[in-house]
């Protein structure tokens, strides 16, 4: 088996910048009861007239400059999204053109905001059995497009973005571990009920405001801190190292409570931390993406460190991997 590790990473954030000032205008709330209840200061917020492809091909470009490849090079794409463009087709496909990457198979992936890792847990099995030489992956979103801008218990959360990662077989570190799982009996407490097969687009659902995000955030909290802690160990333990040995951490940024009780479980210091969630919200499969590309760009990240990404979402799905750099 072929070792995979990621070979270079691009991120593209929207211009328009939302603050929680913004919100107070918006909806009853404040920007200290959102600073303190959640860690978000600002989001970005697409233009109207970008969509998801939009942002994921910026980062996708980006990783591929940084990767030092042309799109050619690339055997396979995989988008990792719950905001694709349209129904179908896929946002990959639409990078697959708007890249001209003609050789590379392309699909998306529904997996939330675990979607980046679940995406490279994918690409990698691909790789180290030799079917294909150059991944990109990328979690990209518009949850603006989703999100009820009337609903002070989830607007306050989202944001958009996108970022991207390339993947090869290298000689030295590479993935060490992943951990995927899933609890369909709790899907309901997170999702979007219309606009799929079982509530078709309607006026009815236009109006009873079902094409928006809908959440029970007071049980999504523990399940999630519960969900992260344990990834985070047993991919440790699948790659055969300590939770001290990782150097940097980089969870899902839905809420900075749940970040800061999964480093306290877990017994890592807040340095090892990666935040981005003051600045840009909860991005879903877009939040590890451009952390990872953040980190790496800000230099958190030096050769032979072990990074532990760690995502929890919709689903409810969990997602782990430990990449030494
Ligand atoms: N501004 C002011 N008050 C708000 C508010 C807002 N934006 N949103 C909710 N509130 C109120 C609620 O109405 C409630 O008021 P009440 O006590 O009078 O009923 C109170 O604040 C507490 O609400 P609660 O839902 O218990 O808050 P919380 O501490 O659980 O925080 C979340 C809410 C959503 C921030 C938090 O539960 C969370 O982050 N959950 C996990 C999200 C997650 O992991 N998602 C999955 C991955 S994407």
């Amino acid at each position: 088996m072929r070792q995979v590790g990621v070979i270079g990473v691009g991120e593209y954030l929207p211009k328009r910048v939302l603050t929680n000032a913004d919100l107070e205008k918006m909806v009853d709330t404040s920007d200290e009861w959102i600073t303190t209840r959640t860690g978000i200061k600002e989001r970005r917020l697409a233009a109207p007239d970008e969509a998801t492809s939009d942002l994921a091909i910026k980062a996708a470009q980006k990783a591929l400059e940084d990767a030092k490849l042309k799109p050619e090079d690339l055997d396979l794409i995989i988008v990792a999204t719950i905001t694709p463009d349209m129904q179908f087709p896929s946002v990959a496909s639409m990078l697959q053109n708007g890249l001209s990457a003609s050789k590379a198979v392309a699909f998306d992936i529904s997996a939330a905001c675990a979607g980046f890792v679940y995406g490279i847990t994918i690409a990698q099995q691909f790789i180290s059995c030799g079917t294909y030489k150059n991944a990109l992956v990328i979690g990209a979103e518009k949850l603006s497009g989703i999100t009820d801008w009337q609903d002070r218990n989830t607007c306050v959360l989202f944001g958009d973005g996108a970022g991207a990662c390339v993947l090869s077989e290298v000689k030295t570190g590479g993935i060490l571990s992943t951990y995927l799982s899933c609890d369909g009996s709790k899907m309901d407490l997170l999702n979007m009920p219309a606009g799929g097969s079982r509530n078709p687009a309607s006026h009815e659902t236009v109006d009873r405001r079902l094409h928006y995000i809908k959440m029970q955030g007071n049980d999504l909290f523990k399940i999630a801190v519960r969900s992260m802690t344990e990834a985070a160990e047993i991919v440790a333990k699948k790659a055969g190292l300590g939770l001290e040995d990782l150097d940097l951490i980089i969870p899902h940024q839905a809420n900075m409570r749940i970040i800061m009780a999964v480093a306290k479980k877990i017994g890592l210091p807040e340095e090892k931390i990666y935040l981005n969630i003051a600045k840009y919200g909860n991005m879903s499969s877009a939040c590890t993406a451009t952390a990872l590309c953040e980190a790496v760009k800000e230099g958190r990240i030096k050769k032979g460190d072990k990074v532990l990404l760690d995502a929890f979402g919709a689903g409810l799905v969990c997602g782990a991997c430990i990449i030494e750099w």
